[in-house]
């Protein structure tokens, strides 16, 4: 390995490494996010297909009305609970995206489209934003079990958690750390960012432990634990699975735009879900990406594959989790 080992734009907490931008009070004292009985949240590590299944529960919740869902970014209605950047910093986050139109070319930021800045400011403070939104609402987390609010776990608020397997999710976090602004150019290769990956360092903390440690709750009542493969292989089976579990009927009519708006192409047109893009070897990135199964083999070598195929095997060899690939 010839590139330095070091997690761009990460802090560590209790030996676990998390993006700078969670809320560390949080971390501490899990028991000051506020929840309420009819609060649902939607968890993963990042990249499995998170916002589609947002997205797919937020039509389930209001009915099938696209229109409203597509007036607000999925960040503001939807907020992350942990996320949070200091108050300089959505200045400074501010005074970017002017400045991307005054000097492009001296911030190499030319490539970069920003989300508008009002909604980065209220993106980025998910506790006062789930205070914002009415009930009942539908909040994103990327918590950790062990970091995730205490409240909703006695109140047994409903948790839907999007488990992917861990190569394509490792591939997928990849594209989505060059969308980023300056952690991007930090990274500098896919061999630099599998390392991190395969050391817990790419991003929520370990996979193995994300995903082990919540699928071990997996036969709680207000839990359930989906797969991106078969929401990919039958996406009205996973609607009427969260339907089901969120007791809410779904009528043909709203099964028909749910299919409809939560396809990959639907996705990638609406800007309320797709909120970045840049160019990198003039290919457009975007946050709504490929959205396959399997796009690990154009990345990984023979010898990462061997590597992540034991540790897998190890790791998952207890948990009856199975991935498919
Ligand atoms: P890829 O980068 O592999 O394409 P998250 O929302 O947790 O960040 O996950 C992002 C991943 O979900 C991206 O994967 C993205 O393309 C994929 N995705 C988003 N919408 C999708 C959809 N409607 N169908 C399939 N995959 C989708």
């Amino acid at each position: 390995m010839d590139e330095k080992l070091i997690a761009p734009g990460t802090i560590e907490y209790k030996g676990i490494t998390l993006p700078e931008i969670v809320n560390t009070k949080i971390l501490e004292s899990p028991d000051i996010v506020k929840c309420r009985d009819d609060d649902v949240f939607v968890v993963s590590y990042p990249k499995a297909g998170t916002t589609w299944a947002i997205e797919i529960v937020s039509l389930i919740m209001n009915g099938g009305d696209v229109d409203a869902n597509h007036a607000v970014p999925q960040p503001e209605r939807n907020p992350m609970v942990e996320s949070y950047i200091s108050r300089p910093m959505q200045l400074f986050m501010h005074i970017m995206k002017l400045l991307q139109w005054i000097l492009p070319r001296f911030l190499h930021l030319e490539n970069y489209v920003f989300v508008p800045p009002i909604h980065a400011v209220s993106a980025f403070d998910g506790l006062r934003q789930i205070e914002r939104i009415p009930s009942p609402r539908l909040i994103k987390s990327h918590l950790p079990y062990q970091f995730f609010p205490s409240q909703a776990l006695e109140k047994k608020c409903k948790i839907i958690y999007v488990a992917r397997n861990p190569k394509d999710t490792a591939v997928s976090l990849y594209y989505m750390m060059q969308l980023m602004p300056v952690v991007g150019n930090h990274i500098k290769s896919w061999n630099h960012f599998y390392q991190l990956f395969v050391s817990g360092k790419g991003g929520f903390g370990d996979w193995f432990d994300h995903v082990l440690d919540w699928h071990k709750h997996e036969e709680e009542d207000n839990i359930i634990f989906l797969k991106y493969e078969d929401m990919k292989k039958d996406i009205r089976a996973t609607i009427k699975k969260i339907a089901l579990f969120l007791d809410i009927e779904v009528t043909d009519d709203v099964m028909q735009i749910i299919v409809e708006y939560s396809t990959i192409k639907k996705m990638k047109e609406n800007k309320s879900v797709n909120l970045m893009e840049k160019k990198v070897d003039n290919q457009t990135v975007s946050f709504v990406r490929k959205g396959i199964v399997g796009d690990w083999v154009n990345h990984f070598t023979v010898a990462q594959n061997a590597q992540f195929e034991k540790m897998y095997e190890s790791r998952m060899k207890d948990s009856g989790l199975v991935f498919e690939w």
